[in-house]
């Protein structure tokens, strides 16, 4: 079977790197990828956005699977499209999508089905959201309702802070119409962490757990990020508290989402702060996580395959996954200046060093070729990724792994993987 995969960061590199391990696959093709990806894989030079014309190619080579990564796509209706087409695909349809693509339709869902999140408010009028966060006090949380490439949300630690934000987006529309409406949430406290779960629309089949360093620096200080490192497993979520999960958030939302009329196929990402009274939604996304899936699955022993044809064909009853017994850890090697502006366009090494000699799987998320040389093409820029037998292994392998790689200006975090070690489980 030819199988594509539409996106072109380290999580379509690592998707594309299981899929083309699978025995059942002859071919895989990434539209648009990057030059880690065409490793695995032959590059189509057409973007996410380009539906129709994806279909067209599609249809044009025969392919048996297409796998969506990213989430603006989805929300665009890439998966209603392939089906209209005949194309089998793997993702939520757009109506399915809206709970990553609204947080105030997601929190609707959650309130109906008694799905444990924190309290909220939603406002498409600035002046009474302001009345709102004055009354209510800080710590509190303002959210974009609409996609905002993960810059969306601030935690603010004051009253002046949350009017500020709710100012930046609804009035100033500093994320376009995802801002005209938000949604004001209680502060949760705890550790969190991403559940990522295969669902067929009736049925869920959770994934290893993982947690994503959201903030820019060491400590979790500075600005968030779309995630600077991640590991898998998380202590924090042992077996039994994965099946809680299940039962209290991720079986709630297929079904709800089922009896909404909206049947959710593919990826369902639940987003948890794991709080004195038990885990609660942070935010559901409709994809895989971006890093989280780069240390997923290289534990997954199993063939990703007849997963994602079972999430699509409605036909995951009796799957199971099987779990290598060890660990993964993921560092983010950054563009200088990231989050904020940085360049492009500079020269990249070590990457067959960083392989060869420590043993990491390295993920492009932002690098492109000019001529023969690898140069950076993104804020996140690398991936370096190693399985270890446990956490401490792990991060180890991983920073061996960084040490050999160099770009001007590359930053990184230097404690991906300690709060599982502070966590005392190893
Ligand atoms: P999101 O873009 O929805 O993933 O949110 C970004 C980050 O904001 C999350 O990873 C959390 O660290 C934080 N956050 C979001 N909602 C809350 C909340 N209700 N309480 C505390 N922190 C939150
Ligand atoms: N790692 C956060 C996300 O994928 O949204």
């Amino acid at each position: 079977m030819k199988v594509l995969v539409v996106g072109g960061g380290g999580r379509e590199h690592a998707l594309v790197w299981k899929i083309a391990q699978s025995p059942l696959v002859s071919r895989v093709y990434c539209a648009p990828g990057n030059p880690g990806i065409a490793a695995h894989a032959e590059l189509v030079p057409l973007s996410v956005g380009e539906i129709e014309s994806l279909a067209d190619f599609a249809l044009s080579v025969g392919i048996g699977l297409t796998v969506i990564g990213p989430e603006d796509p989805l929300s665009k209706g890439i998966v209603d499209t392939f089906q209209t087409r005949g194309l089998k695909v793997f993702g939520p349809r757009a109506a399915a999508a809206e709970l990553e693509a609204s947080k105030a339709f997601a929190k609707g869902i959650m309130s109906k089905y008694g799905i444990p999140t924190a309290a909220y408010a939603e406002f498409d009028n600035p002046a009474e959201a302001i009345a709102y966060v004055r009354k209510a006090g800080a710590p509190i949380v303002v959210k974009a309702d609409g996609l905002a490439a993960g810059k969306g949300v601030t935690v603010a630690q004051s009253t002046d802070e949350a009017v500020a934000a709710i100012e930046s987006m609804m009035r100033h529309k500093v994320f376009g119409e995802a801002g005209s409406k938000v949604v004001i949430e209680e502060c949760l406290f705890g550790q969190e962490a991403s559940i990522l779960a295969f669902s067929d629309g009736e049925r869920v089949l959770p994934m290893a757990p993982s947690q994503d360093h959201k903030p820019v620096f060491d400590g979790d200080a500075g600005p968030n990020t779309g995630g600077m490192g991640a590991y898998s497993p998380a202590p924090i979520v042992s077996d039994s508290m994965l099946d809680e999960i299940t039962r209290t958030v991720l079986l709630p939302c297929v079904h709800g989402m089922a009896k909404e009329g909206r049947p959710y196929r593919g990826v369902l990402y639940a987003g948890l702060m794991m709080t004195a009274q038990g885990p609660k939604v942070i935010e559901f996304n409709c994809r895989f996580g971006d890093p989280e899936t780069q240390v997923v699955l290289p534990r997954m022993k199993s063939d990703i395959v007849p997963l994602l044809q079972a999430c699509s064909d409605g036909s995951l009853e009796g799957m199971a996954i099987e779990w290598g017994a060890g660990a993964c850890v993921t560092v983010v090697m950054a563009s200088g200046g990231y989050p904020g502006t940085y360049s492009k366009g500079i020269a990249i090494e070590g990457i067959l060093e960083a392989e060869r000699d420590a043993g990491a799987i390295v993920f492009h998320a932002g690098t492109k070729l000019e001529g023969t040389s690898l140069v950076t093409n993104g804020g996140r820029v690398l991936n370096v990724t190693a399985v270890g037998e446990d956490i401490p292994h792990a991060i180890a392998a991983a920073y061996e792994g960084v040490a050999r790689i160099h770009f001007d200006g590359a930053h990184y975090r230097t404690d991906i993987g300690r709060k599982a070690l502070n966590a005392g489980i190893r």
